[in-house]
């Protein structure tokens, strides 16, 4: 009796473990036969070895050659599947979005604070968002301009006469840019120890996350902890003065004044992440794209002095020697924005964005695997002849008519896209404006090369040497 139950166990077990085994064996099967083409490289390392010895943009501009648009590698430990087209891009990043959360080491995470919106998905990102959002409308700069303004001439003022790294002075000045829309220009903050601090903890950034004494990571945690300070005693004062009731036209104000349907408000660390992720997100991106800007137009003498007759038709409307630049003067400075699109485009600073399939995501007949990584490859498609006739050429003409749809992503697509490009935008047009009114300048034309930092930048920050005109 006992023998027949254990033998007719066994059996039902083996048949349960075949048929087990079969199932994963047909899905395996299943999906290499669906899988998009490409190649996995080797085990575990994958072709991480490949993409750092060429640069990540001849890696997948070559890959995209060999496989088409949508492809699978594996890097930096991960199964990937890269995508190089708009209508998959739109797929990943708005269609089906929800099939796809963002995805970022814990690492970084803790760095840069878990409770900061681009971590996030659902209800707690769609809330963070929304006020971040309304806080970077152009109603919500328009304000901006004047402090903007003094902002850019007390920077290139200092240029006078200088050798100087445009990208390390662009970062300082995007900063501080970030820091006024944050706390208003009312607060008075020692800039000098917030960039230190910031300059510290970016270090870390892309190294190996060791959180012993002495190594990059954790000088890094040290200065997340200094800056953590700082903002918290700025957002302990201005609730102890009862600011949060009234909101004010600073993002803090803005974050302060939240209350939900339940009168519940952000806790501390909620707004402080979100501060230090703000000010991330926004620094180096813009500093990059105007470090770009300056290169470009250097580089094409008809197209300066085009910019410069624009921007100097704006200088000639005013009446007095110093004058202000208006929110409507932005609007009029048609030639200078096609020209920072151009730059947008052809400098591509964010090559591409993660995400990760929650799971199996069938996209034109092929499997994306639950848990694989998703890059949409922006630069692949900013750089596609089929979108951009001659992609090399810097020709902002091809802005005369827009872009046909998710064709142009320089600052992403759908739920988690850029909140703060208008202020990007406004930020390159107030500097432009007085760059090439009032100086000239310089650089060695023969460096031609580029650098990651992490975003693209030229050789070296690009050194200029500045005159005043
Ligand atoms: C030229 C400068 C900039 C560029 C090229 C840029 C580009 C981008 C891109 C491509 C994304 C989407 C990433 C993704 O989908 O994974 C993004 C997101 C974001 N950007 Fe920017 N950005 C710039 C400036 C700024 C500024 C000035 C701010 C300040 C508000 C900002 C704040 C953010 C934030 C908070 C997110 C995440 C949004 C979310 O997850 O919902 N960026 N940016």
């Amino acid at each position: 009796m006992w023998a027949m139950a254990i033998v007719t166990l066994g059996v039902g077990m083996a048949a349960l473990g075949y048929l087990l085994f079969r199932t994963m064996e047909y899905r395996i099967v299943e999906w290499r036969k669906k899988l998009p083409p490409g190649s996995m490289g080797w085990p575990y390392i994958g072709e991480t070895l490949q993409l750092y010895s060429h640069s990540p943009n001849s890696f997948f501009a070559a890959k995209q050659r060999r496989y088409g648009e949508v492809f699978k590698t594996h890097i930096l430990g991960c199964p990937c599947v890269m995508i190089a087209s708009p209508e998959a891009a739109r797929f990943v990043l708005v269609s089906q979005a929800h099939l796809f959360k963002p995805t970022f080491p814990a690492s970084k995470q803790r760095m840069i604070g878990p409770q900061a919106l681009f971590f996030h998905e659902g209800a707690y990102h769609a809330k963070l968002r929304k006020l971040v959002v309304s806080s970077f409308t152009p109603d919500g700069i328009r304000g901006m301009v004047s402090d903007i303004e003094d902002l850019a001439l007390a920077t290139l003022n200092s240029w006078e006469g200088q050798k100087v790294n445009t990208f390390m002075e662009m970062k300082k000045f995007s900063f501080k840019v970030g820091i006024l829309k944050i706390f208003g220009s009312r607060e008075k903050l020692d800039m000098d120890d917030l960039n230190e601090s910031y300059l510290t903890l970016e270090k870390g950034y892309n190294s190996m996350p060791i959180n012993v004494p002495g190594t990059k990571y954790n000088k890094s945690m040290k200065a997340r902890r200094h800056l953590s300070k700082i903002i918290g005693k700025v957002i302990s004062e201005r609730r102890e003065r009862g600011e949060g009731d009234n909101e004010g036209p600073n993002f803090l104000g803005t974050l302060l004044a939240h209350k939900d349907e339940k009168g519940g408000r952000l806790s501390h660390e909620q707004m402080v992440d979100n501060i230090i992720g703000l000010i991330f997100a926004s620094r180096d991106t813009t500093a990059s794209v105007l470090t770009w800007l300056i290169k470009f137009l250097k580089s094409s003498p008809a197209l300066l002095d085009s910019v410069t007759a624009e921007q100097e038709s704006v200088r000639q409307q005013k009446s007095s020697l110093d004058y202000k630049l208006t929110w409507e003067d932005m609007k009029s400075m048609r030639l200078t924005t096609r020209v920072i699109q151009e730059t947008l485009r052809v400098a591509t600073i964010l090559s591409f964005t993660f995400r990760e399939a929650v799971e199996d995501v069938e996209y034109k007949g092929y499997i994306i695997p639950k848990g694989w990584k998703v890059l949409p490859l922006f630069r692949n498609i900013h750089h596609s002849p089929e979108f951009f006739p001659e992609p090399h050429k810097f020709d902002p003409s091809r802005f005369e008519v827009p872009p046909k749809p998710n064709t142009f992503l320089p600052f992403g697509n759908g739920m988690h896209s850029c909140p703060g490009s208008e202020l990007a935008k406004l930020e390159m047009l107030v500097f432009i404006h007085h760059l090439t009114t009032k100086f000239r300048w310089d650089f060695d034309e023969s460096k031609t090369g580029v650098q990651y930092s992490p975003f693209q930048v030229p050789q070296e920050g690009l050194p200029i040497r500045v005159e005043r005109k």
